[in-house]
Protein backbone atom coordinates (compact mmCIF):
# COMPACT_ATOMS: atom_id res chain seq x y z
CA UNK A 1 0.00 0.00 0.00
CA UNK A 2 1.39 3.66 -0.87
CA UNK A 3 -0.34 5.78 1.60
CA UNK A 4 1.45 9.28 2.04
CA UNK A 5 -0.58 11.41 4.03
CA UNK A 6 0.37 15.02 3.23
CA UNK A 7 -1.54 14.16 -0.71
CA UNK A 8 -4.58 12.99 1.77
CA UNK A 9 -4.58 16.26 3.38
CA UNK A 10 -6.29 18.99 1.94
CA UNK A 11 -3.68 21.67 0.72
CA UNK A 12 -5.27 24.83 2.41
CA UNK A 13 -5.39 22.56 6.22
CA UNK A 14 -1.31 21.35 5.23
CA UNK A 15 -0.36 25.44 4.97
CA UNK A 16 -3.07 26.27 7.82
CA UNK A 17 -1.51 28.32 10.90
CA UNK A 18 -3.67 27.24 13.30
CA UNK A 19 -5.66 29.35 15.73
CA UNK A 20 -3.44 29.73 18.94
CA UNK A 21 -5.13 30.23 22.35
CA UNK A 22 -3.79 31.85 25.51
CA UNK A 23 -3.66 28.44 26.48
CA UNK A 24 -1.15 27.16 24.09
CA UNK A 25 1.12 30.15 25.08
CA UNK A 26 1.60 29.88 27.96
CA UNK A 27 1.08 26.21 29.77
CA UNK A 28 3.38 26.41 33.31
CA UNK A 29 2.19 27.56 36.71
CA UNK A 30 1.05 30.73 37.52
CA UNK A 31 -1.37 32.43 40.12
CA UNK A 32 -2.72 35.83 38.38
CA UNK A 33 -4.51 34.69 34.84
CA UNK A 34 -4.77 38.20 32.78
CA UNK A 35 -4.41 36.46 29.40
CA UNK A 36 -7.96 35.04 27.77
CA UNK A 37 -9.82 37.83 28.89
CA UNK A 38 -12.00 35.49 31.23
CA UNK A 39 -14.14 36.47 34.27
CA UNK A 40 -11.23 36.74 37.46
CA UNK A 41 -14.99 37.00 39.53
CA UNK A 42 -16.31 33.77 38.70
CA UNK A 43 -20.03 33.20 37.53
CA UNK A 44 -22.54 34.28 40.61
CA UNK A 45 -24.46 30.12 39.52
CA UNK A 46 -21.08 28.60 40.03
CA UNK A 47 -17.68 29.74 41.06
CA UNK A 48 -15.70 27.16 39.07
CA UNK A 49 -16.18 26.91 35.40
CA UNK A 50 -14.97 30.96 34.65
CA UNK A 51 -11.66 29.65 32.88
CA UNK A 52 -11.89 28.10 29.34
CA UNK A 53 -10.62 24.20 29.58
CA UNK A 54 -7.80 22.31 28.11
CA UNK A 55 -8.17 22.84 24.46
CA UNK A 56 -6.13 19.93 24.30
CA UNK A 57 -8.00 17.27 27.42
CA UNK A 58 -3.99 16.31 28.62
CA UNK A 59 -5.53 14.10 31.27
CA UNK A 60 -8.65 12.61 29.86
CA UNK A 61 -5.73 11.34 27.06
CA UNK A 62 -3.10 10.50 29.46
CA UNK A 63 -6.16 8.25 31.32
CA UNK A 64 -7.44 6.70 27.95
CA UNK A 65 -4.52 6.53 26.43
CA UNK A 66 -3.49 3.78 29.56
CA UNK A 67 -6.76 2.57 28.78
CA UNK A 68 -6.50 1.59 25.13
CA UNK A 69 -2.80 1.23 25.52
CA UNK A 70 -2.21 3.74 23.09
CA UNK A 71 0.46 7.10 23.16
CA UNK A 72 -1.91 10.03 24.17
CA UNK A 73 -0.65 11.73 20.83
CA UNK A 74 -2.72 9.15 18.97
CA UNK A 75 -6.26 10.58 20.38
CA UNK A 76 -8.36 13.67 18.90
CA UNK A 77 -11.16 14.25 21.06
CA UNK A 78 -14.39 15.86 19.52
CA UNK A 79 -18.45 16.87 20.70
CA UNK A 80 -19.30 13.99 20.40
CA UNK A 81 -17.66 11.54 17.24
CA UNK A 82 -19.92 12.90 14.99
CA UNK A 83 -17.52 15.90 15.74
CA UNK A 84 -14.98 13.67 14.40
CA UNK A 85 -16.96 12.56 11.78
CA UNK A 86 -17.00 16.83 10.58
CA UNK A 87 -13.19 16.82 11.74
CA UNK A 88 -12.15 14.23 9.39
CA UNK A 89 -14.26 15.76 6.31
CA UNK A 90 -12.98 19.13 6.94
CA UNK A 91 -9.07 18.09 7.47
CA UNK A 92 -9.32 15.32 4.49
CA UNK A 93 -11.61 16.25 1.88
CA UNK A 94 -11.77 18.63 -0.74
CA UNK A 95 -15.41 19.70 -1.59
CA UNK A 96 -16.28 19.65 -4.70
CA UNK A 97 -13.24 17.56 -5.53
CA UNK A 98 -12.76 13.88 -3.31
CA UNK A 99 -14.90 11.75 -2.92
CA UNK A 100 -15.75 9.05 -0.19
CA UNK A 101 -17.51 5.59 0.18
CA UNK A 102 -19.85 4.64 2.37
CA UNK A 103 -21.34 0.76 3.01
CA UNK A 104 -25.42 1.21 3.27
CA UNK A 105 -27.20 0.65 5.63
CA UNK A 106 -25.05 2.19 8.47
CA UNK A 107 -24.75 5.56 10.61
CA UNK A 108 -26.14 8.46 8.59
CA UNK A 109 -24.21 10.96 9.72
CA UNK A 110 -21.10 9.97 7.13
CA UNK A 111 -23.64 10.66 4.08
CA UNK A 112 -24.83 13.94 6.10
CA UNK A 113 -21.31 14.97 7.22
CA UNK A 114 -20.09 14.56 3.09
CA UNK A 115 -23.11 16.47 2.01
CA UNK A 116 -22.75 19.23 4.69
CA UNK A 117 -19.23 19.33 3.15
CA UNK A 118 -20.13 19.28 -0.47
CA UNK A 119 -18.00 15.83 -0.68
CA UNK A 120 -19.16 13.29 -3.48
CA UNK A 121 -20.40 9.77 -2.04
CA UNK A 122 -19.64 6.67 -3.22
CA UNK A 123 -21.66 3.41 -1.94
CA UNK A 124 -21.05 0.43 -1.86
CA UNK A 125 -24.07 -1.13 -0.13
CA UNK A 126 -23.34 -4.23 2.34
CA UNK A 127 -23.91 -7.66 1.04
CA UNK A 128 -27.48 -9.17 1.63
CA UNK A 129 -25.69 -11.05 4.79
CA UNK A 130 -24.86 -7.55 6.05
CA UNK A 131 -20.70 -7.75 5.56
CA UNK A 132 -18.65 -5.65 3.12
CA UNK A 133 -18.49 -5.75 -0.50
CA UNK A 134 -14.95 -6.14 -0.44
CA UNK A 135 -14.93 -6.31 -4.72
CA UNK A 136 -17.39 -3.41 -5.19
CA UNK A 137 -15.31 -1.00 -2.72
CA UNK A 138 -12.32 -1.48 -4.57
CA UNK A 139 -13.92 -0.78 -8.09
CA UNK A 140 -15.34 2.69 -6.68
CA UNK A 141 -12.05 3.91 -5.67
CA UNK A 142 -10.64 6.48 -7.83
CA UNK A 143 -7.60 9.22 -6.81
CA UNK A 144 -10.15 11.21 -5.25
CA UNK A 145 -11.29 9.28 -2.68
CA UNK A 146 -9.86 10.44 0.59
CA UNK A 147 -12.10 8.29 3.02
CA UNK A 148 -13.74 4.72 2.93
CA UNK A 149 -16.55 4.52 5.76
CA UNK A 150 -16.70 1.53 7.87
CA UNK A 151 -19.06 0.98 10.89
CA UNK A 152 -17.73 -2.03 13.29
CA UNK A 153 -20.28 -3.33 15.25
CA UNK A 154 -22.79 -1.77 12.44
CA UNK A 155 -25.64 0.43 12.61
CA UNK A 156 -28.60 -0.58 12.76
CA UNK A 157 -27.51 -4.32 11.31
CA UNK A 158 -26.08 -5.26 14.54
CA UNK A 159 -23.63 -7.20 13.10
CA UNK A 160 -19.32 -7.16 13.13
CA UNK A 161 -17.92 -6.82 9.92
CA UNK A 162 -14.91 -9.60 9.11
CA UNK A 163 -12.05 -8.31 10.33
CA UNK A 164 -10.13 -10.20 7.47
CA UNK A 165 -12.46 -7.89 4.89
CA UNK A 166 -11.33 -4.92 6.65
CA UNK A 167 -7.55 -5.81 6.86
CA UNK A 168 -7.82 -5.99 3.26
CA UNK A 169 -8.78 -2.53 2.56
CA UNK A 170 -6.41 -1.04 5.09
CA UNK A 171 -3.58 -3.07 2.83
CA UNK A 172 -4.79 -1.65 -0.82
CA UNK A 173 -6.70 1.46 -0.29
CA UNK A 174 -4.28 4.59 -0.37
CA UNK A 175 -6.85 7.09 1.72
CA UNK A 176 -8.16 6.63 4.84
CA UNK A 177 -10.22 3.81 6.86
CA UNK A 178 -12.28 4.72 9.71
CA UNK A 179 -13.38 2.09 11.49
CA UNK A 180 -16.49 3.44 13.54
CA UNK A 181 -16.33 1.07 16.52
CA UNK A 182 -19.30 3.27 18.79
CA UNK A 183 -20.82 -0.34 20.02
CA UNK A 184 -17.50 -2.03 20.02
CA UNK A 185 -17.67 -2.85 24.15
CA UNK A 186 -20.79 -4.90 23.22
CA UNK A 187 -18.94 -7.14 21.09
CA UNK A 188 -16.61 -9.75 21.49
CA UNK A 189 -14.34 -8.65 18.46
CA UNK A 190 -10.73 -6.87 19.27
CA UNK A 191 -10.98 -3.39 18.75
CA UNK A 192 -8.70 -2.00 15.87
CA UNK A 193 -7.26 0.57 17.96
CA UNK A 194 -4.37 -1.60 19.16
CA UNK A 195 -3.67 -2.02 15.08
CA UNK A 196 -2.54 1.49 14.54
CA UNK A 197 1.03 0.58 14.32
CA UNK A 198 0.22 -1.95 11.86
CA UNK A 199 -2.26 0.30 9.27
CA UNK A 200 -0.66 4.46 8.88
CA UNK A 201 -4.14 4.93 7.00
CA UNK A 202 -6.48 3.72 9.53
CA UNK A 203 -8.64 5.78 11.90
CA UNK A 204 -10.63 4.33 14.85
CA UNK A 205 -13.76 6.20 16.26
CA UNK A 206 -15.11 5.73 19.75
CA UNK A 207 -17.59 7.27 22.07
CA UNK A 208 -18.45 7.83 25.75
CA UNK A 209 -21.89 7.80 24.08
CA UNK A 210 -23.20 3.80 24.46
CA UNK A 211 -21.23 1.60 26.76
CA UNK A 212 -20.21 4.14 28.80
CA UNK A 213 -23.92 5.30 29.47
CA UNK A 214 -22.95 9.35 29.24
CA UNK A 215 -24.27 10.13 25.45
CA UNK A 216 -25.38 13.49 27.67
CA UNK A 217 -21.37 14.69 27.80
CA UNK A 218 -20.08 14.53 24.28
CA UNK A 219 -17.42 12.86 24.29
CA UNK A 220 -16.18 11.50 20.98
CA UNK A 221 -12.61 9.89 20.66
CA UNK A 222 -10.52 9.25 17.45
CA UNK A 223 -7.29 7.32 17.49
CA UNK A 224 -5.22 7.77 14.65
CA UNK A 225 -1.47 8.12 13.79
CA UNK A 226 0.04 11.38 15.44
CA UNK A 227 0.13 13.07 11.96
CA UNK A 228 -3.41 13.09 11.51
CA UNK A 229 -4.22 13.60 14.97
CA UNK A 230 -2.02 17.03 14.51
CA UNK A 231 -3.95 18.08 11.15
CA UNK A 232 -7.19 17.49 12.82
CA UNK A 233 -6.15 19.78 16.05
CA UNK A 234 -5.37 22.67 13.52
CA UNK A 235 -8.93 21.97 12.28
CA UNK A 236 -10.96 22.00 15.25
CA UNK A 237 -12.05 24.77 17.24
CA UNK A 238 -9.87 25.48 20.08
CA UNK A 239 -12.13 24.99 23.03
CA UNK A 240 -14.60 22.03 21.94
CA UNK A 241 -14.44 20.06 24.86
CA UNK A 242 -16.04 21.57 28.12
CA UNK A 243 -14.29 21.48 31.54
CA UNK A 244 -17.63 19.49 32.43
CA UNK A 245 -17.29 17.25 30.25
CA UNK A 246 -13.52 16.62 30.36
CA UNK A 247 -14.01 16.31 34.57
CA UNK A 248 -16.90 14.03 34.42
CA UNK A 249 -14.88 11.84 31.77
CA UNK A 250 -12.34 11.45 34.22
CA UNK A 251 -14.28 10.58 37.07
CA UNK A 252 -16.05 7.75 34.62
CA UNK A 253 -13.10 6.69 33.28
CA UNK A 254 -11.72 5.88 37.08
CA UNK A 255 -14.86 3.25 36.74
CA UNK A 256 -14.13 0.58 34.24
CA UNK A 257 -14.40 -2.01 36.56
CA UNK A 258 -18.32 -0.83 37.49
CA UNK A 259 -18.88 -0.17 33.33
CA UNK A 260 -17.54 -3.51 32.73
CA UNK A 261 -20.34 -4.71 34.81
CA UNK A 262 -22.74 -2.67 33.10
CA UNK A 263 -22.04 -4.09 29.95
CA UNK A 264 -22.16 -7.67 30.81
CA UNK A 265 -25.76 -6.82 31.95
CA UNK A 266 -26.37 -5.03 28.79
CA UNK A 267 -25.41 -7.98 26.75
CA UNK A 268 -27.33 -10.65 29.16
CA UNK A 269 -30.48 -8.58 28.39
CA UNK A 270 -30.23 -8.02 24.66
CA UNK A 271 -29.65 -11.67 24.74
CA UNK A 272 -32.68 -12.48 26.39
CA UNK A 273 -34.87 -9.86 24.85
CA UNK A 274 -33.73 -11.09 21.26
CA UNK A 275 -34.60 -15.02 22.68
CA UNK A 276 -38.13 -13.23 23.57
CA UNK A 277 -39.11 -11.53 20.40
CA UNK A 278 -37.64 -14.17 17.52
CA UNK A 279 -40.02 -16.65 19.63
CA UNK A 280 -42.98 -14.28 18.54
CA UNK A 281 -45.42 -15.12 16.06
CA UNK A 282 -45.06 -12.98 13.03
CA UNK A 283 -41.31 -12.17 13.74
CA UNK A 284 -39.23 -13.12 10.76
CA UNK A 285 -35.59 -12.57 12.22
CA UNK A 286 -33.89 -11.07 15.15
CA UNK A 287 -30.60 -10.36 13.32
CA UNK A 288 -27.31 -11.65 15.53
CA UNK A 289 -26.35 -8.09 17.30
CA UNK A 290 -23.06 -7.33 18.93
CA UNK A 291 -24.49 -3.62 20.02
CA UNK A 292 -27.21 -2.31 22.25
CA UNK A 293 -29.74 -2.94 20.23
CA UNK A 294 -31.43 -5.04 17.89
CA UNK A 295 -32.88 -5.11 14.39
CA UNK A 296 -36.07 -7.03 13.69
CA UNK A 297 -37.66 -8.31 11.14
CA UNK A 298 -41.84 -8.14 10.60
CA UNK A 299 -44.40 -7.92 8.54
CA UNK A 300 -46.39 -4.14 8.40
CA UNK A 301 -42.68 -3.09 10.25
CA UNK A 302 -44.29 0.68 10.17
CA UNK A 303 -47.59 -0.37 11.52
CA UNK A 304 -46.31 -1.57 14.39
CA UNK A 305 -43.64 1.42 15.02
CA UNK A 306 -46.86 3.63 14.94
CA UNK A 307 -48.70 1.62 17.43
CA UNK A 308 -45.69 1.25 19.52
CA UNK A 309 -45.91 5.33 19.69
CA UNK A 310 -49.08 5.10 20.81
CA UNK A 311 -48.00 3.56 23.24
CA UNK A 312 -45.50 5.69 24.56
CA UNK A 313 -42.50 3.25 23.03
CA UNK A 314 -40.19 5.16 20.54
CA UNK A 315 -38.22 2.83 18.63
CA UNK A 316 -36.50 3.46 15.23
CA UNK A 317 -38.45 2.48 11.86
CA UNK A 318 -35.64 1.41 9.68
CA UNK A 319 -37.59 0.25 6.37
CA UNK A 320 -37.06 2.45 3.87
CA UNK A 321 -33.40 1.54 4.29
CA UNK A 322 -31.35 -0.57 1.80
CA UNK A 323 -31.66 -4.50 2.84
CA UNK A 324 -33.68 -3.76 5.94
CA UNK A 325 -37.64 -3.57 4.55
CA UNK A 326 -39.77 -3.88 7.30
CA UNK A 327 -37.30 -3.44 9.63
CA UNK A 328 -37.02 -2.09 13.31
CA UNK A 329 -34.14 -1.27 15.46
CA UNK A 330 -34.83 -1.68 19.19
CA UNK A 331 -32.68 -0.27 21.71
CA UNK A 332 -32.08 -1.96 24.71
CA UNK A 333 -33.61 -0.80 27.78
CA UNK A 334 -34.20 -1.41 31.32
CA UNK A 335 -35.91 -4.47 32.43
CA UNK A 336 -39.09 -2.89 32.83
CA UNK A 337 -38.98 -0.82 29.34
CA UNK A 338 -38.21 -3.80 27.90
CA UNK A 339 -41.15 -5.63 29.18
CA UNK A 340 -43.22 -2.55 28.13
CA UNK A 341 -41.78 -3.46 24.70
CA UNK A 342 -42.81 -7.41 24.52
CA UNK A 343 -46.15 -6.71 25.96
CA UNK A 344 -46.82 -3.88 23.42
CA UNK A 345 -45.29 -6.09 20.35
CA UNK A 346 -47.47 -8.86 21.44
CA UNK A 347 -50.50 -7.09 21.63
CA UNK A 348 -50.13 -5.45 18.37
CA UNK A 349 -49.57 -8.80 16.68
CA UNK A 350 -52.52 -9.81 18.46
CA UNK A 351 -54.43 -6.90 17.28
CA UNK A 352 -53.08 -6.87 13.83
CA UNK A 353 -52.43 -10.81 12.48
CA UNK A 354 -54.53 -12.95 14.53
CA UNK A 355 -57.86 -11.15 14.99
CA UNK A 356 -57.22 -8.81 11.82
C1 LIG B 1 -22.07 4.12 14.60
C2 LIG B 1 -22.24 5.38 15.36
N1 LIG B 1 -21.22 6.26 15.39
C3 LIG B 1 -21.31 7.41 16.07
C4 LIG B 1 -22.48 7.73 16.75
C5 LIG B 1 -22.55 9.07 17.45
O1 LIG B 1 -21.77 9.06 18.55
P1 LIG B 1 -21.63 10.37 19.46
O2 LIG B 1 -22.76 10.35 20.42
O3 LIG B 1 -20.30 10.20 20.10
O4 LIG B 1 -21.69 11.56 18.54
C6 LIG B 1 -23.56 6.86 16.73
C7 LIG B 1 -24.80 7.22 17.44
O5 LIG B 1 -25.82 6.61 17.34
C8 LIG B 1 -23.43 5.66 16.01
O6 LIG B 1 -24.44 4.79 15.94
Amino acid sequence: MNFDLKKIVRPNIETLKAYSSAKDEYTGEANVLLDANENSLGSPLTKWYNRYPDPYQKKVKEKLAFIKQINAEQIFMGNGSDECIDILYRTFCEPGKDNIIICPPTYPMYEVGANINNIEIKSAPLLPNFQLNVAHIEQLVNEHTKIIWICSPNNPTGNSLDRIDIETILNHFHGLVVVDEAYINFSKQKSFAQSLIDYPNLVVLQTLSKAWGLAGLRLGMCFASNTIIKYMNKVKPPYNINIVTQELALTALEEVGQVNDMIAHLVDMRNALAEVIASMPQVQEVYPSDTNFLLVKIPKATELYRYLLTQGIVVRDRSSLENCSDSLRITIGTEQENTQLVDAMAKWIDLAFVNG
